[in-house]
């Protein structure tokens, strides 16, 4: 086992020690647990203070949720619905982003020096294990057809790896949690099925909770010059997320195969998952509820992701009506 394999498969708890509810009741305190939280230091806090990391680093563990992948019960479903699963074009991409963020994740732990921001980024590395894992266990028993994966390679500068990923998911969770939402209405998918991916969703809000306050502690503790330099480095972040947006990446699998994958899924995805009529402007305005549900059990304190909720209300103030009321489905 390498060693950044090492991080991102190892909790510090053993996971089958860690309590699994035994009733409904606990069940639905544990659900209740991860999405609300509360730190017990009291005042404001100081951005990039040791306030400030403690409490990141304590929401992150005790907002973990303990379920196992192995364990997770995946409904039975009609042979509409799992040629509809068959049919979207993410599995792919969902498998090969886990397996990224993993160990982009577990190498930037290797470099941070503070241990309590390292404990918090190795258990999202490890919860993002997890997901792989879900995906695997999900895609083998409804018989999903995979590609073989690109091989994983641990990146040169840890620090961009992480922000990549970091910044990936901030955008990507934003859409999915309104696409999520959109599907769990449609009924295009069984509630069972929609109700076993949840704890998966809501992880993502974590973990871009995590990231965000992660990066303004960071940009807090650089000096000037260190943080001129960081912040070329965001934006050349962002261009290169722009330039992967555009499909213009193309990967390579491990028998030496190219392929381009679509990276897009999150924002175009609306008419795989509904029938339902839904306009561009009600997608977006979705997506920003969504986005604000989500959060709203965390302590306030806590920075939340911004980018993509403020664009994506000036969008829909200067979006022209025919643009605004185009149909997605
Ligand atoms: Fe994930
Ligand atoms: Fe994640």
């Amino acid at each position: 086992m390498s060693d950044l394999e090492a991080i991102y498969s190892k909790l510090p708890e053993n996971l089958h020690d860690l309590p699994q509810p035994s009733s409904d009741k606990e069940l639905e305190e544990m659900n209740y647990r991860v999405r609300h939280w509360m730190s017990s230091i009291p005042g404001s806090i100081k951005v990039g203070s040791k306030e400030h990391k403690q409490m990141v680093a304590q929401m992150f563990r005790e907002t973990f949720n303990p379920y196992r992948p192995t364990f997770m019960d995946w409904p039975k479903l009609s042979t509409d619905e799992i040629n509809r699963l068959k049919s979207l074009p993410i599995w792919d991409i969902a498998v090969h982003t886990e397996g990224k963020a993993r160990l982009r994740m577990a190498a930037y732990v290797k470099e941070l020096l503070d241990p309590e921001m390292a404990d918090a980024i190795a258990r999202n590395a490890w919860e993002e294990n997890r997901h792989k894992e879900v995906l695997a266990d999900l895609v083998k028993f409804y018989d999903i057809p995979l590609a073989s994966e690109p091989p994983y390679e641990a990146p040169k500068d840890a620090e961009w790896a992480y922000m990549v990923t970091g910044f990936s998911e901030c955008w990507d969770s934003f859409f999915a949690f309104g696409l999520f939402a959109i599907a769990e209405k449609s009924g295009f998918f069984s509630k069972e099925l929609v109700e076993t991916f949840e704890p998966v969703m809501q992880e993502e809000c974590r973990h871009i909770l995590l990231f965000a306050n992660w990066l303004a502690w960071h940009r807090a503790n650089l000096s000037w010059l260190q943080r001129v330099r960081f912040e070329l480095k965001v934006l050349a972040v962002h261009g290169f997320l722009i330039y992967e947006r555009l499909g213009l990446i193309k990967g390579v699998d491990v028998n030496g195969k190219e392929y381009y994958e679509d990276n897009n899924f999150t924002i175009n995805g609306v008419s795989e998952l509904s029938s339902q009529k839904t306009t561009l402007k009600e997608f977006l305005q979705l997506c920003l509820d969504e986005n604000t549900r989500r959060f709203a059990g965390y302590d306030r304190r806590l920075l939340r992701p911004k980018t993509a909720p403020i664009l994506t209300k000036l969008i829909i103030k200067l979006l022209p009506k025919k643009l605004a009321n185009k149909q997605l489905t």
